[in-house]
């Protein structure tokens, strides 16, 4: 029986010659299908003579079990290879470096509160809070800016309503410190010195290259019985030579006016051959003072509020103020 050794033959090459499952089994088809030449010659038995017909179904039986054989060989080797390329592809290359996590760092805003903390603690200053929507007592009228003074136009207010603002400056915060201290200690008749700074966010209607909306202040205030304009003007300069880190720092004081300070002064720091503008100061108005239940002709003192993002822009050499507030990594890892 030829055919069937041709049969064989052709079989196994074909089935060697498939790389696809899907594939595989429609070769089989040709074969042991219903259709298929091997399942014909097994049809065709009943047209021998009765004679040969064992002989040649034992034999076309062997073939067939033969192909089978082959087949799921060949089965296995496709899902085998199949196998490995699945994880050939999905392999974890051990060797390459790693993505890493980038460590988180402070913003260069929050670094020179930081330090303006740490300066001022170690002088004996304790930092308090308060909150950023104020009240108009506590925003205003306490620090002697009263309904329709013109000082309120110095200040461009966000209104959260009649009462209620977007605190302008962090001087308010002089005025909830001194309230509470001053009623901590009635009972003793006499109280100790206030030393506070007070840190925060502020809020104007203001916005180009050197004022955004929001932007961060440090309150100062010292309050006892013997506070001078001196003692002030020598704090300034030290906190400035400190800050910068720089000795030959030379400070300048103006004359100014501010509702809550008599007299007013604002303060400059030489700088790039010019004098460049850092904050506002004065001895604290004895209207302020009575505000808060403080008796002016005992205590006396002087307050100071500097704009940190102008520290900030000093120190690192920063030249538009926004760049704080975009959030641009590329811009904020610089710091860290
Ligand atoms: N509150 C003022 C402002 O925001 C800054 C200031 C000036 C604060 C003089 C003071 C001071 O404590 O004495 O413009």
């Amino acid at each position: 029986m030829q055919e069937l050794e041709l049969i064989l033959d052709e079989a196994l090459k074909q089935f060697a010659a498939t790389a696809q499952a899907a594939e595989l089994e429609q070769v089989k088809a040709r074969y042991l299908g219903k259709e298929g030449s091997l399942t014909g010659l097994l049809k065709s038995l009943g047209r021998l003579p009765a004679e040969d017909r064992p002989a040649a179904g034992a034999r076309i039986n062997r073939v067939k079990q033969t192909i089978e054989i082959a087949l799921q060989a060949r089965r296995d080797a496709i899902q085998q290879q199949a196998l490995q390329q699945k994880l050939a592809a999905e392999a974890l290359d051990v060797t390459l470096p790693g993505r890493g996590l980038d460590v988180g760092g402070l913003h260069p805003v929050t670094r020179v509160l930081d330090r303006i903390e740490t300066l001022f603690h170690s002088i004996g200053f304790d930092v308090a809070t308060g909150p950023e929507i104020e009240n108009d007592f506590y925003n205003f009228t306490a620090l002697n800016i009263p309904q329709n003074h013109p000082a309120r136009a110095m200040h461009d207010t966000f209104y959260i309503d009649e009462q209620h603002v977007l605190r302008t400056h962090t001087s308010p915060i002089q005025i909830r410190y001194m309230q509470a201290h001053t009623e901590k200690y009635r009972s003793f008749q006499t109280m100790p010195d206030i030393r506070i700074i007070a840190p925060g966010r502020v809020y104007r209607v203001d916005s180009d290259a050197t004022h955004s909306p929001m932007f961060h202040q440090v309150e100062g205030l010292w309050i006892g019985e013997q506070v001078s304009f001196a003692n002030l003007e020598h704090l300034i300069s030290f906190f400035l030579t400190e800050f910068f880190e720089n000795k030959a720092i030379k400070v300048r004081f103006r004359p100014s006016f501010f509702p809550f300070t008599e007299p007013s002064a604002e303060f400059d720091m030489r700088w790039k051959g010019g004098w460049l503008e850092i904050g506002g100061c004065g001895m604290v108005h004895p209207n302020v003072l009575k505000h808060v239940g403080i008796d002016s002709e005992k205590y006396i003192g002087f307050a100071f509020g500097v704009g940190v993002e102008r520290l900030a822009m000093l120190r690192y050499g920063v030249n538009d103020l926004r760049l704080f507030f975009e959030n641009d990594l590329q811009f904020l890892k610089q710091f860290n």
